[in-house]
């Protein structure tokens, strides 16, 4: 039998998702069908629906849908509510929608794992505070860094993103222009949305420095102006492909039970898009 995921997003053509699962796939041994579906706030909850009806077993979700498939799923993890975000859905056999969020756990895997950078003891600058950023403060927070702050343009919305979590560790909170005081940070996690003709949060140098790893959320074929910045000061400078390898991995085990070891994967992935 051959299980059948996708992804729901929009627009969604140029999604790498499919690619990463049939690679999982091949990996793992496991037959799987996993395409891309589009659909539109309107339609997005009838989509799953139907997908389910067809005998599928689970799906993917991105944006803009993330926080309407919390209140699509029957049931919704504790760290997905947290998050306010669902990517995860499992179609299970009684019929309940049951929603996850992996993207945080992706990130921390792929800056731990793939980029040898432990978080514990290390000094982390998240900038953003939309829906991007919450999604990945528990997780970070759970791996206990030094300190954690969270900075956005619009400084009052940072300051509410650590109040939601403020009992999970110390998190301090401001605009750009308060960073001119702080020291290097060992991580700067770029959480914000790249405008349409690029652009990068306008923080100052000083936060970056030679040892630091400037890390791009947004997958993207080229580096990013957030990528190309923190290069110049002499930082190392990622995008979120790592992440986006990272979370599938985490759907595919509350799929298909099993992990697939993504080193494998990088180099057919990174053959594939050169
Ligand atoms: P997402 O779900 O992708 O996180 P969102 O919830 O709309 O989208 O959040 C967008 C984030 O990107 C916010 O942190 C936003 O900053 P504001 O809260 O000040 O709006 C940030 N953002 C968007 N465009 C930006 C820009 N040109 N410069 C800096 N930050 C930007």
């Amino acid at each position: 039998m051959i299980n059948r995921y996708t992804v729901i997003g929009q627009p969604i053509a140029h999604s790498l998702s499919p690619v990463v699962h049939h690679l999982f796939g091949d990996l793992t041994q496991r037959k799987i069908n996993y395409t891309r579906t589009e659909a539109t706030p309107e339609t997005f909850e009838q989509v799953v629906r139907d997908f389910q009806a067809s005998g599928a077993k689970g799906c993917n979700v991105t944006a803009p849908f993330k926080e309407l498939a919390v209140k699509v799923c029957d049931r919704v993890a504790p760290h997905a509510l947290r998050a306010g975000s669902v990517n995860t859905i499992h179609m299970q056999r009684d019929g309940a929608l049951v929603g996850h969020s992996t993207d945080g756990p992706g990130l921390v895997a792929d800056i731990q794992t793939n980029h040898r950078l432990e978080l514990q003891a290390k000094r982390i600058l998240l900038l953003g505070a939309g829906g991007a950023a919450r999604g990945v403060v528990e997780p970070l927070l759970a791996t206990q860094p030094a300190s954690f702050h969270i900075a956005n343009r619009t400084a009052s919305k940072a300051a509410a993103l650590a109040d939601m979590f403020g009992a999970d560790g110390a998190i301090t909170a401001g605009g750009y222009d308060e960073l001119a005081g702080e020291n290097a940070f060992d991580i700067i996690i770029n959480a914000t949305t790249p405008s349409a003709d690029g652009g990068r949060p306008l923080v100052p140098d000083t936060v970056i420095s030679e040892q630091s790893l400037a890390y791009d959320m947004t997958y993207s074929s080229r580096d990013t102006d957030f990528m190309q910045w923190s290069t110049a000061l002499g930082a190392s400078s990622c995008n979120g492909l790592g992440m986006l390898v990272e979370q599938a991995a985490e759907s595919f085990f509350i799929w298909e039970g099993v992990r697939p070891k993504t080193r494998l994967v990088f180099p057919r992935l990174n053959e594939m898009l050169s």
